[in-house]
């Protein structure tokens, strides 16, 4: 069996540091041998996880394009295959097991195939380990702080004829001029931010993303204005936590100013993911107000509704003030669309504490919610708290908190029928090639009759027919 090159192993007490970051403007070279071995051959991505990964999974689309490699779906044809995993839950990592372990026979019929792993499962120790152990026929371990060292990586791989291990904790800086191939031609993805120091105890993600840490404003301006300039319409500043943009800066930079930067840029559509309700303050609910480009769509995680589990969270808000910045958007844009993340079952979460979630749920009235069960994550504080609330009782009040949010949606979406919205149109429809489909300004799916030259353009559509998760409507020939 070959030998593996440990270039970085991580590190929780290294992640859990917050060293303070630069920004590095790259000269990216493909190296000669990855030209010679890969050029005009095939690579597939399969990505899982939030927005980070979605932009990260871009970026090394590009870094295997400027080797002049094309993308495909088809395993069997690709020459690398990507896994670029999520850690958020146990669920989600153990899929990831699922998937590295399909791509055996794959590995075994063809042995110049590179597998790589990437992304969050690899920066816990652990895991990292158990995938290295589980799946000795891995090429390239490759963290998420690691993504601009992609084409030399596999360099290394093919020169040396040794696996590759690569998951730095401590690399926390912010890299430019990496190349994306974007995945959708009309919508875009723009960090603003990288990593997280929230630090809520249940949460993984500021350790395998490291230390929050903001891209320089011209450089995200540049980033924006080039997608402007191509056409696109639709852009969506991503960060784990939006508001924080600009902290660590020092300079007084904050989200607000570059929120308004971008919407003044002119493009169609402009969003952001995720905002903490902490930190929401008063000049950002002014600049969305302000702009009309800004979508009227807020994602507003709650996680819990009682004032003693969002504290045990290391939430930093209470319901009170929660449901304030909610009167606060709602009285300046009465139309604004609120989405949520909930977690039941936190460690000791009480059926009194869990019906006071019920509570804030009922009043607020959103338009969607993402519902999760509770996942220890080793390394994480809440995975220390010992918990005396069974399995059973976690998944009875899962199911309750389910039917509530789902009705929710339900009676939400039955209003949009009989009314008329603008929608970006995206492409065909997945089940229907001669049915279009496309966007809300809420960011709800809708399907429609209408002709190809209408994908990339902003049309009116009156909606027809709710699926509670998606719409059927009728194109309005102004
Ligand atoms: N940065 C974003 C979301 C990150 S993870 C934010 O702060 O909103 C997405 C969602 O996964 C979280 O909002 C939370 O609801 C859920 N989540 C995170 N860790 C979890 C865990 N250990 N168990 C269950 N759900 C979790
Ligand atoms: Fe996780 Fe909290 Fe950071 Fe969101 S804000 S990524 S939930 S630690
Ligand atoms: Fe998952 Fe990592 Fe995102 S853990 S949710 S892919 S930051």
């Amino acid at each position: 069996m070959s030998k593996t090159l440990l270039n970085n192993l991580p590190s929780f007490t290294k992640a859990r540091r917050r060293y303070p970051s630069i920004v590095q403007n790259l000269k990216i070279e493909v190296p000669s041998i990855v030209s010679a071995k890969l050029s005009g051959k095939f690579f597939l991505i399969k990505t899982f996880g939030c927005q980070a990964n979605v932009r990260d999974e871009e970026s090394m689309a590009g870094f295997l394009i400027m080797a002049n490699m094309r993308r495909t779906e088809e395993e069997k044809d690709a020459s690398v295959i990507i896994i670029n995993t999520c850690a958020v839950r146990e669920g989600a990592e153990q899929k990831i097991f699922g998937q590295v372990g399909n791509l055996k026979g794959l590995k075994t019929n063809n042995k110049d195939l590179i597998v790589i792993v990437a992304g969050c499962v690899v920066q816990q120790e652990e895991s990292l380990a158990k995938l290295r152990k589980t799946f000795p026929y891995v090429d390239i371990f490759m963290g998420t702080n690691a993504i601009h060292k992609l084409l030399d990586l596999i360099a290394l791989r093919i020169t040396e004829d040794k696996k590759v291990v690569d998951v730095p904790s401590d690399d926390v800086d912010v890299y430019e001029n990496i190349p994306v191939q974007r995945i959708a031609p009309h919508k875009a993805f723009v960090n603003i931010t990288y990593g997280c120091d929230k630090f809520c105890t249940y949460c993984i993600v500021p350790y395998t993303r490291g230390k929050e840490r903001s891209r320089l404003p011209a450089d995200i301006l540049r980033e924006c204005q080039i997608l402007v300039d191509s056409g696109y319409q639709e852009i969506t500043l991503v960060g784990q936590n939006v508001n924080a943009y600009g902290i660590d800066l020092k300079d007084g930079t904050t989200f607000s100013y570059i929120l308004e930067e971008v919407a003044k840029l002119g493009i169609p559509r402009l969003r952001f993911i995720t905002s903490h309700p902490w930190n929401f303050d008063d000049e950002m609910i002014d600049i969305i107000a302000k702009y009309p480009n800004i979508m009227r769509k807020i994602h507003l995680p709650l996680q819990s509704g009682s004032d003693e589990i969002l504290k045990l969270m290391g939430r930093r808000y209470t319901v009170k003030d929660y449901l304030e910045l909610v009167t606060k958007l709602r009285a300046r844009m009465p139309d604004i669309s609120l989405t949520t993340d909930i977690i039941v079952g936190f460690p000791n979460e009480t059926e009194q504490q869990f019906l006071e979630t019920l509570k804030v749920v009922e009043k607020v009235n959103y338009e969607n919610a993402y519902t999760f069960i509770y996942s220890p994550r080793k390394g994480t504080p809440a995975a220390l708290m010992e918990d005396n609330v069974s399995r059973e009782e976690k998944g009875e009040r899962f199911n309750k908190l389910k039917a509530l949010v789902d009705s929710q949606t339900e009676a939400n979406a039955a209003l949009y029928v009989g009314n008329e919205y603008l929608i970006l149109v995206d492409g065909y429809s997945k089940k229907d090639t001669s049915v279009l489909s496309g966007y809300t300004e809420s960011d709800r799916v809708v399907h429609f009759v209408g002709t190809p030259d209408l994908i990339g353009k902003i049309v009116k559509v009156k909606i027809t027919e709710s699926r509670v998760y998606s719409f059927v409507g009728e194109l309005v020939n102004e």
